[in-house]
Parts: structure tokens; C-alpha cells; sequence
């Protein structure tokens, strides 16, 4: 288990007791997917977010990283189910860290989620764009 005097008990929370924690078909025409890493420490977040009508209707994530990207990510997911593309895209991590308290040296944990949630949408788009431009069935 986590060091108790390191890590707020929201961390701990998240860390004990993931949200969402799964994985999309990457393919699927309503799903994005980001993967982002952590240069600095070698942790890897990955965020899969399904839309539909401009929506995120449901949300899952796999991250293999200290207990801050866990919980970063963790909660991430619980802040962008249910929202639309543009909410998503107004999370920060400065509102993440605020939430789990996180300390300084851990900013960068918090800040692969808010990465990771801005490029699963980005991915998502390029899609729906593509679709837009080569529909896949002709009649
Ligand atoms: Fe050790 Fe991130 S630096 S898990
Ligand atoms: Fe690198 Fe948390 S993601 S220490």
C-alpha cells in the first residue's frame, strides 16, 4: 500500500479503488484513444473516452505509473463522463492536483491526464472527420 503521510486520502481512494478502468475496441468509430507518457519518469496513462451526440457517454483508462497517475487518472474519468467534447476540453490539471493535493513534485502525474483527455478527443475528431469526408457506405 501507499505511503500514508506521502499521499492525500483522495490518492489513496483512487488508488485502492480505480474508477473505470478498462479498455475500448481502439478502432470503433465513437471511440478515442490517447496514450501519453511521462519523460521524466517513464509512466504511461492511456484514455479512451466513447462519444455520442457530442457527449462522452462512457469513459475507461490504464495506467501503469506512481499512485498520482492512477489517481489522476482515475478521477479524470469520473470529471469527463457524462460532459460534452468542450467541458472535457476546459479540465485542467491545476484542478486535478487542487482536488487530489497533490505536491509539486507530482504536478507532471496530473498533468498526462489532462493530456490524455485533450488527444482521446482530438483522436476521436480526426475520426469523425474522416468519416464525414469518406462515408463509409455508398449507396
Ligand atoms: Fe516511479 Fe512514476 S516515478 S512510478
Ligand atoms: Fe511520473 Fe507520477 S506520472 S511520478
Amino acid at each position: 500500500n501507499l505511503n500514508k503521510r506521502f499521499y492525500h486520502e483522495r490518492v489513496l481512494d483512487h488508488y485502492n479503488n480505480p474508477r473505470n478502468v478498462g479498455s475500448f475496441d481502439k478502432k470503433a468509430l465513437d471511440v478515442g484513444t490517447a496514450t501519453v507518457g511521462a519523460p521524466a519518469c517513464g509512466d504511461v496513462m492511456k484514455i479512451q473516452i466513447k462519444v455520442k451526440d457530442n457527449i462522452v457517454v462512457d469513459v475507461c483508462f490504464k495506467t501503469f505509473g506512481c499512485g498520482s497517475a492512477i489517481a489522476s487518472s482515475s478521477l479524470a474519468t469520473e470529471w469527463v463522463k457524462g460532459k460534452t467534447l468542450d467541458q472535457c476540453l476546459e479540465i485542467r490539471n491545476t484542478d486535478i492536483a487542487k482536488h487530489l493535493s497533490l505536491p509539486p513534485v507530482k504536478m507532471h502525474c496530473s498533468m498526462l491526464a489532462e493530456q490524455a483527455i485533450k488527444r482521446a478527443i482530438y483522436d476521436y475528431k480526426v475520426k469523425l472527420e474522416k468519416q464525414q469526408i469518406q462515408p463509409t457506405e455508398e449507396k
